[in-house]
């Protein structure tokens, strides 16, 4: 159901590759609540994917970005505000890969140009997104950014390898941009601690079934979906948290804070 939250806003959604993407159901529910967006994805991720049928589905044109290209960035940031003919209101970073666990390297055994390569794509990219933001002063009053992260960025989970340190230096530029851009402009940066989601990055990650049906066992609520992760993020775009920034914020059924949960116990009693 629809709220109109977010008539009137302008964003730009990042990471749209396929329909199970985080990117891809948030782009549907903030066109739904009233928003115009642009969407972008890696231009080698766009011959893959299929954004074209969300770009038609959202009335949205499409403006490829390599998120770790300052001249695709603000090639991006510009051509998305003459289409707007205005400043932007949102912006989601749905962006994540690290070829170390695609390769299925064990985190003991990295390869550093990859480590590299996956810290770039899945942290300092936000970074990217935001510096090119500001210098062009591309986002309005009280704008709202949202990057996806994880919990491996506080706890151990070991297949998540090299990820779980670019979820941390994720987690820490938001803070550290927050305050910055807050000074500078009253625009809010949060990151959404999703829970495992069936998608292609996560299903990427070795042992995934095995993490994903712990994490619903766990989770009093069970695992959060994209769908609702799509509905959390817009209340993040909307003027309803206008005050909330420099957060990480658990979006994961009560995961994060649950020491063991009944379904958990009795599995291990049987042992
Ligand atoms: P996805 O595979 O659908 O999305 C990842 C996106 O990153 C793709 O659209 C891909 O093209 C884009 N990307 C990769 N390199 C890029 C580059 N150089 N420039 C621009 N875009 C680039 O998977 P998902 O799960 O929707 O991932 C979105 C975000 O959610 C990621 O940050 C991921 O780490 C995070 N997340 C995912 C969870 C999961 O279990 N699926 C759990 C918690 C967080």
């Amino acid at each position: 159901m629809a709220h109109n939250l977010l008539q009137g806003k302008k964003g730009i959604i990042f990471g749209a590759l396929d329909e199970n993407s985080i990117a891809w159901k948030t782009a549907e529910r903030c066109v739904q609540e009233g928003a115009e967006i642009v969407l972008t994805n890696a231009p080698i991720a766009m011959r893959m994917g299929e954004i074209n049928k969300l770009a038609a589905a959202c009335n949205a044109p499409v403006i490829p970005a390599d998120a770790t290209s300052l001249e695709d960035l603000n090639n991006l940031f510009t051509k998305a505000m003459e289409h707007f003919g205005g400043k932007i209101d949102f912006i989601l970073h749905s962006i994540g890969m690290s070829v170390n666990v695609r390769k299925g390297k064990p985190y003991t055994d990295l390869d550093y140009d990859f480590f590299h390569k996956g810290l770039d794509v899945s942290a300092l990219s936000l970074h990217r997104v935001l510096q090119t933001a500001y210098k062009l002063d591309a986002l309005n009053e009280w704008g709202s950014v949202v990057a996806l992260t994880y919990i491996a960025a506080q706890r151990i989970f070991p297949d998540y390898s090299d990820m779980a340190d670019a979820k941390s230096l994720l987690e820490s530029i938001s803070r550290s941009f927050g305050y910055h851009y807050g000074i500078k402009n009253k625009v809010r940066i949060n990151t959404i601690s999703q829970s495992p989601t069936r998608t292609t990055a996560g299903s990427g990650v070795k042992g995934f079934n095995g993490f994903i049906s712990y994490a619903e066992k766990m989770s009093p609520l069970g695992n959060a979906t994209a769908d609702q992760c799509a509905d959390y993020t817009v209340t993040l775009f909307s003027d309803y948290t206008r005050m909330v920034t420099m957060q990480n914020l658990f979006h994961d059924g009560g995961f994060s804070f649950t020491g063991i949960s009944y379904p958990v116990m009795e599995q291990m009693e049987k042992e």
